[in-house]
């Protein structure tokens, strides 16, 4: 990992308190991880935190407190978790189909002061869209999802991009708020490149926004990027720019070592295990499986031991994480140990709470609220 991630920074007073394997939030490191996300904007009025990392309306109303008004998510549970945390403007950065129209238009009656918006990239759905919501008597906006490059979902900008949000602006019940840019597949380790890369592509959606606005449609916002390109959004200055960056609130081990520049993150929720054995004289086997942490990320990478920073991981069941390490002698049954995960979003979603660590002390237990599919719609 880039980020010097110290074991002091974990200090746990009465460690045996905790059941393992249990998910920690360092509540310090968090309050720092939104200073850094607010110094990197620049404002609280550029931020759109997407909450899909942290899941927690704990969170939620941490960067409600620090003045951050616009808030992302992915799915209706997260949509509910925020609004109940007290979000007014909430972007739920996905498509709707099927019965999430009809929870569209539950949303919006449950949540009448919410400024609530969805994306779109298909003239059937956003019709269809239009005629629930309308037929409800309810507005909500839209965000054209433009494909940046990433080929997961949108419109390329272009002529079909401009018939759709024509489509959009048109729509009774839908009101044109923008384009959504998500661009996950810029991954370049070196800063420069990956500036240069996100640069290219948002000159392109720029010149798209502007022919958009001299054909006479609103184009308030472009909500851009998640964490790698954060900070290249963040330098230019365009006022319809909104970040979007999820992961950085926690951070992780995957992004501390995948990107250089995500130095002045910390992780701040990590995976508290005991060693259960010690099978072989070279191994050490703790209780963190893939039930308890990402394993998404491959074989051997799916977590960071500070305190094990050689080890080999050798298996990864269900409930255990078998270690390969010169320095197996040191660790005995009972043991405990931190891991830093190497995707924190997933890990969070394996976890119905997380123990709160502030000042080295558990003060809190915080539920993972929008870890289900659906809460109150
Ligand atoms: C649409 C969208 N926006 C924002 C993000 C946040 O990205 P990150 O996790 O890199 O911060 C994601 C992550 O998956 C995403 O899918």
């Amino acid at each position: 990992m880039t980020t010097t991630v110290t074991q002091d920074q974990y200090a746990i007073d009465q460690p045996e308190a905790i059941l393992s394997p249990a998910l920690v939030v360092f509540r310090e490191l968090v309050e720092h991880n939104i200073q850094v996300m607010l110094d990197i904007a620049g404002s609280t009025e550029r931020l759109r935190p997407h909450c899909k990392t942290h899941k927690m309306p704990a969170v939620a109303r941490m960067q409600l407190e620090q003045g951050i008004t616009k808030h992302k998510c992915a799915t209706f549970a997260e949509a509910d978790m925020l609004a109940d945390a007290g979000a007014k403007d909430i972007f739920l950065g996905y498509n709707l189909v099927g019965p999430n129209i009809e929870r569209a238009v539950a949303f919006a009656a449950r949540y009448p002061d919410v400024s609530f918006s969805v994306t779109g990239d298909d003239a059937s759905a956003i019709k269809s869209l239009g005629e629930v919501i309308s037929a409800a008597g309810h507005t909500i906006g839209v965000l054209l999802d433009i494909d940046p490059g990433r080929q997961r979902t949108g419109v390329p900008v272009g002529r079909e991009a401009r018939e759709l949000y024509a489509l959009i602006d048109r729509t009774a019940g839908l009101r044109a708020e923008g384009l959504h840019l998500y661009d996950g597949h810029q991954r370049q380790q070196d800063f420069g490149e990956r500036t240069a890369a996100v640069n290219a592509e948002w000159q392109k959606v720029a010149a798209f926004r502007d022919e958009l606005v001299e054909a006479g449609h609103p184009v308030p916002r472009i909500v851009c990027g998640g964490t790698p390109t954060f900070p290249v959004y963040a330098a230019i200055y365009d006022p319809a720019i909104e970040l979007s960056p999820g992961t950085c609130v926690f951070h992780d081990s995957g992004y501390g070592n995948a990107f250089p520049d995500m130095d002045r993150f910390i992780p701040a929720a990590v995976v508290f295990t005991r060693v259960i054995s010690r099978p072989t004289p070279n191994r050490v086997t703790f209780d963190v499986g893939t039930k308890a942490i990402a394993s998404d990320p491959p074989m051997g990478k799916r977590a960071f031991f500070p305190a094990i920073p050689n080890g080999e991981q050798v298996i990864h069941n269900e409930e255990h994480l078998v270690i390969e390490t010169p320095d197996a002698d040191r660790w005995s049954p009972g043991d405990t140990a931190i891991a830093i995960p190497s995707h924190v979003c997933p890990t969070v979603a394996l976890h119905d709470q997380a123990v709160v660590i502030s000042d080295d002390k558990v003060v809190d237990h915080w539920p993972v609220t929008a870890r289900t599919r659906c809460i109150n719609v």
